[in-house]
């Protein structure tokens, strides 16, 4: 599998969290695109929003998702500032997240309320004692029972990024939609860690997901969905060529999806990463979701193993079930007086091990997050030279 990525000089990655290694051959095609290009520009420009609806109709596909109802963007905090900012608000609402959320996300939700003069309130996890007997009826329990009638719109990750927890979304914007709460889904680390199927979505109105994380695509490609029952709401941000009927290749796109015309991404821009996605699409195909998906259970499982016996503490639930691909530790008290971002860089210094480290309950985590292109072998060795570090 090593051999399928570029190979990391004298460093141990596992901080696939943040951004993952892309498959030599998604690298190359991006290259081999870019080049196409230089080509002439011109003539290029002028098919690429038609071939980018191409990749765009294939990516869907393999999420069992209608393209109508799916668009691209560079990364998922677009799609998100599109739904949180976009989707109406009756006066006087409260929007509902939780104190775990990604801090740019919950940035969108505050500038919501303050240019709306709307509520913004927020659902306390429990702290890290009871964090460890969660389960996934205790975790519905917790976010429905904090639904108020002024709660209108619900805001919530996926999969968390400072422990990796599983949200039981499903079950959750099922619960909101009889209430008829707007569910806003940031699925940043869903695609390439969790088996993703628009089919299960009929109860979700927007979700946004990266494909430059788990999936694995080039740096700069991630993606928004629709449930076609918002199509109406949905108040675009911005305005381009697709914003009034248009002409060719304009009105040419998607099908003439009203809807998906005024969501593409539109201008001119580089388009190679996108078009590169298709040799992702060609790597998960061949690689198999399934084996995928098994691979990072097994280092991940693993990684806590390794991570015990050498007692370092873990911060999350013990059912690693609702766990997704991030596993989060506890750091000695001597080592909390300084940045988050110091601290990465020393550890990356003094071990060549690239960590993540997160905030929770105002203290600094390590957060690991193997792929399927670290070994069993590398996990072990990073290990130790961890416990060396925070001796
Ligand atoms: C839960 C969550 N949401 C949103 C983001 C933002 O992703 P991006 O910078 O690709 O928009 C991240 C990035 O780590 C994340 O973990």
């Amino acid at each position: 599998m090593k051999q399928l990525f570029t190979s990391q000089k004298n460093i141990i990655y596992l901080n696939s969290g943040s951004l993952s290694l892309t498959p030599l051959q998604t690298i190359k095609a991006v290259q081999k695109f870019e080049e196409e290009y230089e080509n002439n520009p011109t003539a290029h420009l002028f098919r690429s929003w038609l071939d980018l609806w191409e990749v765009q109709k294939k990516v869907a596909s393999h999420f069992q998702a209608d393209p109508k109802q799916f668009f691209f963007r560079s990364n998922v905090t677009q799609p998100l500032n599109e739904f949180i900012l976009g989707a109406p608000l009756p006066p006087g609402s409260e929007i509902l997240t939780t104190n775990q959320e990604y801090g740019a996300i919950f940035n969108i939700c505050q500038y919501r309320v303050q240019t709306d003069g709307l509520k913004l309130r927020t659902v306390e996890f429990p702290k890290k004692i009871e964090f460890q007997n969660l389960t996934e009826k205790s975790l519905i329990d917790l976010i429905v029972s904090a639904f108020r009638p002024e709660t209108k719109m619900l805001v919530l990750s996926h999969i968390y990024t400072g422990h990796g927890l599983i949200l039981p979304i499903f079950e959750i914007c099922k619960e909101a939609r009889k209430r008829g709460i707007t569910t806003i889904i940031d699925g940043a680390h869903t695609p390439g860690a969790f088996p993703l199927d628009f089919r299960q979505f009929s109860d979700v109105d927007y979700f946004a997901g990266n494909l430059h994380k788990w999936w694995m695509g080039p740096k700069g490609t991630a993606f928004g969905w629709v449930n076609p029952l918002r199509n109406n709401d949905l108040k675009p941000l911005q305005a381009g060529w697709t914003t009034f009927e248009s002409y060719p290749p304009f009105n040419e796109l998607a099908e003439g999806s009203r809807f998906a015309q005024k969501m593409f991404m539109l201008g001119c821009q580089n388009f190679s990463p996108f078009y590169a996605l298709e040799e992702t699409l060609n790597f998960w195909e061949s690689q198999k979701t399934e084996n995928i998906l098994g691979r990072l259970k097994t280092l991940g499982h693993h990684l806590v193993s390794e991570m015990n016996r050498a007692d370092f503490s873990r911060f999350g639930a013990n059912d690693l079930r609702l766990h997704g691909p991030l596993y989060t530790f506890e750091i000695p008290l001597k080592l909390q007086n300084r940045p988050y971002h110091e601290l990465m860089l020393k550890i990356l210094n003094e071990t060549q091990v690239q960590v993540a480290i997160v905030i929770l309950e105002e203290k600094l985590h390590l957060r690991l997050a193997p792929h399927i292109y670290n070994t069993k072998e590398e996990i072990t060795g990073a290990v130790s030279r961890l416990k060396q570090f925070f001796r």
